[in-house]
């Protein structure tokens, strides 16, 4: 199984942006921390999983990387915090909704206990989003490897 994980906009500043929001783990231990769950622990064959890690600040690029890995098959599932975009981006909708991969959506924070404007997802309701974590910090993404790896 390949996952690929993917952030969106600001996530390389994690560690040092708002940390009463996203807490104090840098997107390299993020990855670390996922890539020592697949290392390190006896994975039954079903559970052999590979991580591409991939972030960015710009809408247009997240696209063409979801796209890329759709028209490779290179991808199995994904693990998916779109950031800010979450709230806006109709097209980063409309390439989930088109490349069909399942995926879990992850929030650090808990976006209910937040804004008004956080509240609204594009992506929570698409046929293929298979959960949505948020609010245990960098935590959501072991949870959402630990399930994929389960599935
Ligand atoms: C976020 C929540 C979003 O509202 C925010 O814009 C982010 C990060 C989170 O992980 O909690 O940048 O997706």
């Amino acid at each position: 199984m390949k996952i690929l994980v993917i952030n969106g906009v600001n996530l390389n500043l994690l560690g040092v942006r708002e940390p009463q929001h996203y807490g104090s783990t840098n997107l390299q231990t993020i990855e670390q921390n996922l890539r020592k769950i697949i290392d390190n622990h006896n994975l039954t064959a079903k559970q052999i999983a590979s991580l591409d890690f991939f972030q960015s600040n710009h809408e247009g690029v997240l696209v063409d990387k979801l796209q890329q890995v759709f028209l490779e098959k290179s991808i199995d599932k994904i693990i998916f915090n779109p950031a800010a975009f979450t709230h806006t981006s109709v097209a980063l909708r409309d390439t989930m909704a088109a490349i069909q991969i399942p995926f879990v959506e992850v929030h650090l924070s808990n976006i209910h206990r937040r804004e008004e404007f956080r509240k609204h997802s594009y992506f929570s309701d698409l046929p293929n989003n298979l959960g949505v974590l948020c609010g245990f910090g960098a935590k959501g993404y072991e949870m959402a490897l630990q399930f994929l790896l389960n599935e």
